[in-house]
């Protein structure tokens, strides 16, 4: 089946089977960022934007993207630097394994939600699992990325 993905801005001619999933695509075009972890819609590792919007690729047949816009982290490098030197201030690295995914959520909430309460960034970040954490790292680096809480305590 022939379709067209544009990938980060780069338009992709490609062959694929009916039953391929767009992280199994991504990965074989080199967009390695892409990780799997359950594979089964649980994790939040594989997370793209499609036309804007997170989605999780190891669940979305890449039939399905024909046409659309993908983004990874590839291409969000100054998004994702302004957010890592964040999260490595507030000491919430470790393996870094769902960061591409989490990361992908995180930026495409800042577009989307304004001045979020704990409750609502906790919400949206729902889908995204760590197996290394207790989150309370994450969540001081994401308030701190979307500005929110600074001067206030928990919100
Ligand atoms: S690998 Fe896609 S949600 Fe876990
Ligand atoms: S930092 Fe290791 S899984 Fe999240």
């Amino acid at each position: 089946m022939q379709i067209e993905l544009n990938i980060n801005g780069k338009k992709h001619s490609l062959d694929i089977k009916a039953d391929e999933f767009l992280l199994d695509t991504l990965r074989k075009l080199g967009y390695l960022s892409v990780k799997r972890g359950c594979n089964t819609s649980c994790c939040g590792l594989c997370t793209v934007w499609i036309n804007g919007k997170p989605a999780l690729s190891c669940s979305l047949l890449t039939f399905r993207a024909d046409k659309k816009d993908i983004v990874t982290i590839e291409g969000l490098q100054k998004e994702a630097a302004e957010f890592a030197e964040i999260f490595t201030n507030e000491g919430a690295e470790q393996c870094g394994f769902c960061s591409p995914g989490f990361v992908m959520t995180v930026i495409a909430m800042k577009k989307e939600l304004e001045n979020p309460t704990d409750d609502e960034i906790k919400h949206y970040l729902s889908g995204n699992l760590c197996r290394c954490t207790g989150y309370m790292g994450q969540l001081r680096a994401v308030k701190k990325y979307l500005e929110v809480g600074q001067n206030e305590g928990s919100r």
